[in-house]
C-alpha cells in the first residue's frame, strides 16, 4: 500500500509539473496560427458559380496565357528557357497543367481577374506603384469567360496517382522558387534572379517541416502575411487537398524517419511497463523473503 501512496505522490508532482510548463512553452514557442481558410472567402470579384464552357476555355487560354506559360498536358510546350524567362518576368511562369487540381477554385478565378490582390501583394505592388507585377490583371474578361478559363484548366489537368500526387503538386506550386536540396531539387528561377525579383531568398525547404511543423505550415503556405506580416512571399491558394500533399512531401523528404520513430516509441512504452511489472514482482519476492 505504501509503494502505491508513493507512486501517486510522484505521479500528481510530475503531473503538476507538466502541465504548468508545457502549455506554457508550446505557446512561447509555437504562437496561436489561425485556421487556414480553404475557401478564400475574401476574395469576390468572380461570380464563380457560373458553369465555365471548356471550349471557349481553350480559346481564351491560347489568346491569352500559353505566351509565358507552359501547359504540357495540352500540349503547349515552354516557349522560351527558363533562364530568359527568370531574365523577363523575374520568375519562372509556372507550368499549369495541374493549376485546375490543386488550386482552389475561387482562388484561381479571382486569381485571374487580379493576381495581386489574390496573392495579398497590395504592399509589394500598390495600384499606380512603380513595380508591375509580372503577370497582368485580366478584369477586363467576364465572369463568364474566366470561368471558362477555369473549366477549360481543370478539364486538362491530368490525374495523379495518390503516391505521385505529393510531390507534383509541390513542383507545380512551390518548385518556381524554392529549392529542396534533400530531394536534389533546385528552383526552376535560377538564384540570383528570384532574389532580385523577390527582395529575398527563398529557403530552402529540406528542413521546414522540422523547425516549423505541420501545423504552421497549413496557416502559412494558406496565408503567409497572416504569421509574417510584410514578407514577399505570396499567398499560394491551393485546396485544402493539395496542401496536405505539399506537406506530405516535406515530411517524405525533411522526416522520412516520423512512422518509424512513432512506431519505435509505442515500443519503448511498452518495454517500460513490462519492466516495471518485473521489477515490482521482484520486489516483492525480496521483501517476502526478508518479513
Ligand atoms: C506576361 C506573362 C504572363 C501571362 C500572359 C500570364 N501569366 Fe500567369 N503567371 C506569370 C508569372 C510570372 C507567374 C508567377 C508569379 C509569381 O509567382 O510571383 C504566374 C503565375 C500564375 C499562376 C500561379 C498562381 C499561384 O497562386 O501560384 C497561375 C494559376 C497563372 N499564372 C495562370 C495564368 C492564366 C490562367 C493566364 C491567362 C489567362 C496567365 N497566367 C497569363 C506570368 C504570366
Ligand atoms: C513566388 C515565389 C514563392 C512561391 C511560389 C512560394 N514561396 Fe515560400 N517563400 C518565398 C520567399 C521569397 C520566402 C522568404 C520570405 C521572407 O523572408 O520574407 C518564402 C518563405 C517560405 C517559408 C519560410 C517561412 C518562415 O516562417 O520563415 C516557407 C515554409 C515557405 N516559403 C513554404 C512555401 C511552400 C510550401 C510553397 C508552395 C506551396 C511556397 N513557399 C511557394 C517565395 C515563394
Amino acid at each position: 500500500m505504501k509503494e502505491l501512496k508513493i507512486l501517486a505522490i510522484i505521479a500528481a508532482l510530475v503531473g503538476i509539473t507538466y502541465y504548468g510548463i508545457e502549455p506554457y512553452a508550446h505557446h512561447i514557442m509555437h504562437p496561436e496560427v489561425k485556421a487556414a481558410d480553404f475557401g478564400f472567402k475574401d476574395l469576390k470579384n468572380v461570380d464563380t458559380s457560373l458553369a465555365g464552357n471548356v471550349d471557349n476555355g481553350k480559346v481564351l487560354v491560347e489568346a491569352n496565357c500559353i505566351a509565358c506559360h507552359s501547359m504540357e498536358a495540352a500540349g503547349y510546350a515552354k516557349t522560351m528557357l527558363d533562364t530568359d524567362a527568370a531574365a523577363a518576368y523575374g520568375v519562372v511562369p509556372p507550368d499549369l497543367s495541374s493549376a485546375g487540381r490543386i488550386y482552389d477554385k475561387n482562388y484561381l478565378a479571382n486569381f485571374i481577374f487580379d493576381p495581386v490582390s489574390a496573392m495579398h501583394l497590395s504592399h509589394k505592388y500598390p495600384a499606380g506603384g512603380a513595380k508591375a507585377f509580372p503577370m497582368p490583371s485580366y478584369n477586363w474578361m467576364s465572369a463568364q469567360e474566366i470561368m471558362d478559363v477555369v473549366a477549360y484548366m481543370q478539364s486538362v489537368s491530368p490525374k495523379v496517382a495518390e503516391k505521385d500526387a505529393p510531390k507534383a503538386t509541390y513542383d507545380a506550386a512551390c518548385g518556381r522558387c524554392h529549392s529542396m536540396s534533400y530531394a536534389k531539387a533546385e528552383a526552376t528561377t535560377p538564384k540570383d534572379a528570384i532574389k532580385t525579383y523577390m527582395g529575398a531568398t527563398p529557403p530552402d525547404l529540406s528542413q521546414y517541416i522540422k523547425s516549423r511543423q505541420e501545423h504552421y505550415l497549413h496557416g502559412f503556405i494558406n496565408d503567409p502575411q497572416l504569421l509574417l506580416a510584410g514578407t514577399s512571399m505570396p499567398r499560394v491558394g491551393l485546396s485544402e487537398k493539395a496542401q496536405e500533399e505539399v506537406i506530405t512531401y516535406m515530411e517524405e523528404t525533411g522526416d522520412s524517419k516520423k512512422a518509424e520513430r512513432e512506431s519505435v516509441g509505442l515500443w519503448v512504452m511498452l518495454y517500460t511497463f513490462v519492466f516495471a511489472i518485473l521489477a515490482y514482482l521482484w520486489k516483492r519476492k525480496i521483501w517476502s523473503e526478508v518479513h
